[in-house]
């Protein structure tokens, strides 16, 4: 053991010395507190240090983060870091499959290396639906010094948490998850409720002067609903989506889906004034005044009036080629370097030879008389060992078993599964997301950004290669599929790890549309992924900890 951690703070000291890294040293109390609900009635919410959204981790490429979360909460905790690749390290990752949940009245330590990666991003709590109420934030990972941005330095940035938001305290709405549709009741901008909502809530807004051009980092953390964001009089040109720089286009509006994330430049050439900052639902009717339109205020210094006249038009809610062609229109600057001085473009995926074509229907099933999302209608059931543990230990045996999970074929029969994909290590992987359901769906990949190369309607067919984009598609960790429609990635699976594959729709994930990607590197020599961490938890299988290790007596004296 005592060589184990050795070589692993020999590993971090090269590091170090290497890469110039920074080590940021965070310590969170994650508690709930019925006091920061946006609407007039008390609600549980998860906070940070009191923080709702939860404080930003702001990091530069190959920084060390250490973050040490305290428990405060009535049930079991995990993080995790959407679009953080956890390169080697899916040790880290704070899911379920790959990490033992932090017991109430104890803390665990995470610690990772924001390796060659560069971007916006975000956290949440990741188990027991914990999601819907909050406990998610910020994450910037800042480009080094040594590397140009594709854009002259903005003035300030801002992080837009943008997402729907159920008045109803979590537990009762995670234990009635049933057939019903659940509409949200309000849509918020930072943990805030819209302006003009109410007199005693507040409302987002922020400053600019006039001239000034502007960084707004925008993240969908909702669970349902996508949005279409647009700022009054105001334009926006892309610039950043999840870690890749984009092809600079300017636009009206910009729809983002469950779990994604963008920077936009938003230049404030208007008049003195203050301008509103809207995010409509995308699929649902609403009037202005409705608690699911998001209200913020672009205030400028020197505006002396309030907000005033109809929000600003955006597209029809309902109007999927304007939101498909929008998305077929973000490409990948192929020119600019991004984590590394190397121009994107040299990843490029013009000429790949597949390995493996992989095809997953999100679908709904009842099984056992019970409502579950299911995908090829197998509904991921979490075992109590996660299957990293597993893996680790006992080649996974007792817990998982290798290709059982089909994965070109939709199963007869609805039924619980250990879903388990056998990938193989540094193969370019072709991943068709169809969505057989009336509602927008979004898929994200742990360990791995996607290249995005294609959209259609209907049913995905080999023919529908011809439509891909492989000249430059852009590259993020988090993708919409259309109702009734497929989206395809490619994927190199050069991250030896258990990587999970999840909707990020809260209720799809948490009833069952999700499994693993397990990427293996046979060769022992060297070893490639990072031994388990010093403070690695167990449990399940591997039972409870000989000695306490992490866990501390609940104490206000932390
Ligand atoms: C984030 O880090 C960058 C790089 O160190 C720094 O320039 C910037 O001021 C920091 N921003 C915040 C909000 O801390
Ligand atoms: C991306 O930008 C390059 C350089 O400006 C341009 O040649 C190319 O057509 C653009 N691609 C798209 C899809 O806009
Ligand atoms: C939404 O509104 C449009 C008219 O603006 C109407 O045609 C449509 O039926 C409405 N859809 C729903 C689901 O209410
Ligand atoms: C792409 O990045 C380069 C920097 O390498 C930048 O000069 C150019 O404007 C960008 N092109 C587009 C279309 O965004
Ligand atoms: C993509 O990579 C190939 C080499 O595999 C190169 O020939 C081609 O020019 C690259 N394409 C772009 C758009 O950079
Ligand atoms: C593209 O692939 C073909 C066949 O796989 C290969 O012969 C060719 O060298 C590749 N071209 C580039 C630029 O990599
Ligand atoms: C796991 O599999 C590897 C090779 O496939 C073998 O060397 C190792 O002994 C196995 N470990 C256990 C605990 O079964
Ligand atoms: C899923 O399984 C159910 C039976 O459990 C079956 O009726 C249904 O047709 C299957 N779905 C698909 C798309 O094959
Ligand atoms: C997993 O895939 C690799 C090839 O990528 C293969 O060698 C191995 O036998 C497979 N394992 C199982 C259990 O199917
Ligand atoms: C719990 O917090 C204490 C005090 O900050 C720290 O020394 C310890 O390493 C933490 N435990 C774990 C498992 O991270």
């Amino acid at each position: 053991m005592a060589s184990l951690v050795w070589s692993i703070l020999a590993f971090l000291v090269v590091l170090l010395a290497t890469t110039n890294a920074e080590v940021i040293d965070l310590q969170w109390d994650v508690d709930v507190d019925d006091t920061f609900g946006p609407s007039s009635s008390a609600q549980p919410v998860i906070t940070i240090n009191n923080k709702f959204p939860g404080p930003l981790i702001n990091a530069t490429t190959n920084d060390i983060v250490r973050v040490n979360v305290f428990n405060y909460l009535d049930e079991p905790l995990l993080f995790t870091w959407n679009g953080i690749q956890q390169r080697l390290n899916s040790w880290q990752d704070g899911v379920s499959g790959t990490n033992c949940a932090i017991k109430p009245g104890t803390n665990w330590t995470y610690a990772f290396v924001v390796k060659d990666q560069i971007g916006t991003f975000t956290y949440f709590p990741s188990i027991n639906y914990q999601k819907v109420a909050g406990g998610f934030g910020p994450i910037r990972v800042n480009n080094r010094i040594v590397i140009n941005v594709p854009f002259a330095k903005p003035e300030a940035e801002f992080d837009l948490l943008i997402g729907d938001w159920f008045v109803t305290d979590y537990k009762a709405i995670r234990s009635r998850l049933g057939a019903s549709t659940e509409v949200p009741d309000m849509m918020l901008i930072n943990g805030k409720a819209p302006y003009g909502y109410s007199t005693s809530k507040p409302y987002e807004s922020i400053e600019v002067t006039k001239g000034k051009t502007y960084r707004l980092r925008v993240s969908n953390v909702g669970t349902v609903l996508s949005f279409n964001f647009r700022i009054q009089n105001h334009k926006m040109v892309v610039v950043e989506t999840e870690g890749s720089y984009t092809n600079q286009t300017t636009l009206d509006s910009l729809d983002v889906h469950v779990g994604q994330s963008y920077s936009v430049l938003v230049t404030a050439d208007q008049d003195d004034g203050d301008y509103y900052i809207v995010a409509t639902p995308k699929m649902l009717n609403t009037t202005d005044d409705s608690p699911l339109v998001a209200k913020g205020v672009l205030h400028y210094t020197e505006s002396g009036s309030h907000v005033s006249g109809p929000l600003p038009i955006g597209p029809d809610p309902w109007d999927v080629e304007f939101s498909v062609n929008q998305a077929r229109s973000i490409r990948w600057n192929m020119t600019t370097g991004a984590a590394r001085p190397n121009p994107q473009g040299t990843f490029n995926v013009s000429n790949v030879t597949l390995t493996e074509t992989i095809i997953l229907h999100g679908l709904q099933a009842d099984i056992g008389g019970s409502y579950h999302y299911t995908v090829n209608n197998i509904s991921y059931l979490t075992p109590d060992t996660p299957l990293k543990l597993a893996d680790y230990y006992v080649n996974g045996s007792g817990v998982y078993r290798l290709g059982e999970f089909p994965i070109h074929s939709v199963n007869d029969e609805a039924t619980y599964g250990v879903s388990v994909v056998n990938a193989t290590h540094k193969g370019w992987h072709e991943i068709i997301f169809q969505n057989d359901l009336t509602l927008m769906d979004s898929w994200h990949l742990d360990g791995y950004g996607f290249y995005v190369v294609g959209f259609g309607d209907g049913e995905w067919t080999p023919g529908s290669r011809n439509s891909y984009n492989l000249y430059d598609p852009v590259v993020r960790s988090t993708i919409q599929v259309y109702p009734g429609g497929w989206t395809a990635v490619y994927a190199f699976l050069d991250n030896p790890g258990m990587w999970n594959l999840r909707s990020q729709h809260l209720k799809r994930w948490y009833l069952g549309q999700e499994l693993y990607i397990r990427v293996h590197d046979d060769d022992p020599n060297p070893a490639k992924e990072n031994p388990p961490p010093e403070n690695l938890l167990l449990c399940g299988e591997f039972g409870e900890p000989l000695s306490p290790g992490g866990a501390v007596a609940p104490s206000p004296g932390w």
